[in-house]
């Protein structure tokens, strides 16, 4: 009986430590061409992704977005890569987040998006984009972006330096995660 406490403790302390460890804060190196997973015919298929066909279709004032993150194409396993697509119509707001993991770069396709970060002593920088600008978001920098033209959209491609780069999106996180009332008012002085 003992024995199998015992080994049911080990089994979870296990489970614990497996956990803590694949919270990474970057992408592992690749000591192998690429990582295949168990798919036959094994050839071009493997490496192409699909999913962007057919493009986005927000509503009035919002974003919309399609990854290509190792989860969407298991081929990006241990590149450090990905992408994403991001449509945001006239008045559209991405929330403040920042990317745990990885840098990340703007590329607009079509029309003017404003982007700003923000860095570790406070200090804003922004930018408004033209159509074949590109900004570079660092890594782990709180970053917003707002579609401001009420007329035109903004198509926009996203280059990520992970396969995985996360998103905390500060709102939820802050506010929906159960961190007591206290700790919030007295962090953002409301009283
Ligand atoms: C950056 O933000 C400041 C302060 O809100 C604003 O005055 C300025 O116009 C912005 N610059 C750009 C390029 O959007």
């Amino acid at each position: 009986m003992a024995l199998l406490h015992r080994s049911m403790l080990l089994a979870v302390l296990m489970s614990v430590l497996i956990r803590a460890i694949k919270v990474y804060g970057s992408d592992p190196e690749l000591v192998t061409d690429f990582v295949s997973t168990d798919v036959t015919p094994m050839d071009g298929n493997f490496f192409t992704f699909t999913g962007f066909r057919g493009g986005l279709f927000p509503g009035p004032g919002e974003v919309d977005m399609k990854t290509a993150y190792v989860s969407d194409f298991p081929a990006l396993q241990g590149l450090g890569i990905s992408y994403a697509l991001m449509c945001f119509q006239p008045g559209g707001i991405l929330n403040l987040h920042f990317h745990p993991r990885g840098s990340k770069l703007i590329y607009v396709i079509e029309g003017t998006l404003t982007v700003g970060f923000v860095d570790s002593t406070d200090k804003l920088f922004n930018q408004t984009l033209q159509a074949d600008d590109v900004f570079v978001v660092p890594k782990s920098m709180v970053h917003f972006m707002v579609n401001s033209d009420p007329h035109k959209k903004v198509n926009v491609i996203f280059a990520f330096s992970s396969a995985n780069p996360g998103k905390v999106n500060l709102p939820s996180n802050l506010l929906r995660s159960g961190i007591p009332q206290l700790v919030l008012q007295k962090s953002f002085n409301v009283v």
